[in-house]
């Protein structure tokens, strides 16, 4: 039976990794090694917590010793790479914990896989590293790497590192970059599950500037059935961009949620911008679509619609993380906007 190490599987797109995996692969076992920040959390995944090829190892990419350990002791074979700081507003108030986290982490972890002589590595990257486009254009895998929010530029710097060690080492390392995931299990910092519970509750939705900022979205299942397809066969040392051809200004999704959920538009509230706000992302996924024969099942609008019923049908979760620190954040970033 093989082995996969899955890191960060305790946060949104690693906790519906684990279950679409755990589902779609009887021959794999999976070890989730996650820190539990403020974003990972253990309830995303207990439907499978007592899974005979599951096991949860709660520790810190950046802790050497204890990923040396769990890779030897499960033997490894192949790492899925999620753990990150993922949220660019928090990476705007500190800088330091994405570039420990998503940089030295990820060498931390690529040393370890390396020594350990695990056959894969797939390191879960963003379409952010391309920086921003204009109205027009999309990004292809050459598109040269301009991050701009210091959480793109600890995205770049780690993606940078995996083809360092594809390239000096042979070490057979792929990365994906995705374009802006939604659905089930998604922190409600991000702007999709912040609208609803904001919306649920009768709350200001605060849109930055004027809503124009375009990006380009994929239904979580989907981006795990591209990972899955990278993983088997996509080839080392090669970029995959990943996208679902679903651009969407902010302002419009913020009034399709609010469609949805039958609430007044009269909620939304313009705050001040973003500082460097990137105006657009579009991914043109055409290598991974032709090269391995994947593609999106889900539309956009089909997908909105099934993520806000999960809300409303989970409501209980999402109420348990906007009760506790969660507050002093939305203050933080919002009261003074
Ligand atoms: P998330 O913030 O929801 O989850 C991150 C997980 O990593 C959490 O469970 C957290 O506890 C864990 N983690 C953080 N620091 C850790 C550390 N030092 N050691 C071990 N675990 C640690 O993030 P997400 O939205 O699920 O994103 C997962 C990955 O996908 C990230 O690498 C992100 O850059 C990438 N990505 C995200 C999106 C998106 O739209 N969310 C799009 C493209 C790529
Ligand atoms: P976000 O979900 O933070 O993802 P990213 O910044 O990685 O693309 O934000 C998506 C878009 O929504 C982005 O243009 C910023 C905007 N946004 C708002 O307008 N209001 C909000 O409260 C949040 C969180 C985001």
């Amino acid at each position: 039976m093989r082995s996969l190490l899955v890191t960060g599987g305790a946060g949104f797109i690693g906790s519906n990794f684990v279950r679409y995996f755990l589902e779609s692969h009887p021959d794999v076992r999976l070890v989730n090694f996650d820190k539990l920040t403020y974003a990972g959390n253990l309830d995303n995944l207990r439907d499978v917590q007592d899974h005979d090829r599951y096991t949860f190892v709660r520790g810190d990419i950046c802790d050497r010793d204890a990923v040396q350990g769990t890779i030897k002791k499960y033997d490894i074979d192949a790492v899925v790479h999620f753990a990150a700081e993922s949220h660019v507003d928090r990476s705007i108030h500190g800088a330091a914990v994405f570039v420990t986290t998503n940089v030295l982490g990820t060498q931390v972890l690529l040393d370890a896989a390396r020594e350990q002589k695990v056959g894969k590595f797939l390191h879960v990257s963003t379409d952010e590293v391309y920086g921003s486009l204009g109205a027009t254009g999309k990004f292809t895998e050459s598109s040269p790497l301009h991050p701009n929010s210091p959480y793109a530029a600890s995205k770049a710097g780690s993606d940078l590192l995996v083809l360092a060690a594809a390239h000096t080492f042979g070490f057979p390392a792929v990365i994906t970059r995705c374009s802006n995931n939604y659905g089930p299990y998604q922190f409600p910092e991000k702007l999709i599950p912040l609208m609803i519970a904001n919306a649920t509750d009768d709350k200001p939705l605060p849109v930055y500037g004027e809503g124009a900022n375009v990006r380009d979205w994929l239904f979580v299942r989907d981006h795990c059935t591209a990972l899955d397809a990278v993983l088997e066969r996509g080839r080392s040392g090669e970029v995959y961009n990943i996208g679902g051809d679903s651009e969407c200004r902010n302002i419009d999704i913020v009034r399709l949620l609010l469609g949805i959920l039958r609430k007044p538009e009269s909620l939304i509230t313009f705050v001040k911008d973003r500082p460097g706000h990137d105006l657009r992302y579009a991914i043109d996924a055409s290598k991974i679509m032709s090269e391995l024969g994947w593609a999106p099942a889900v539309t956009f609008e089909q997908g909105l619609q099934r993520t806000v019923e999960w809300y409303i049908k989970h409501e209980p979760w999402w109420r348990g993380i906007i009760s506790g620190a969660y507050k002093q954040y939305y203050r933080e970033m919002y009261e003074e906007r």
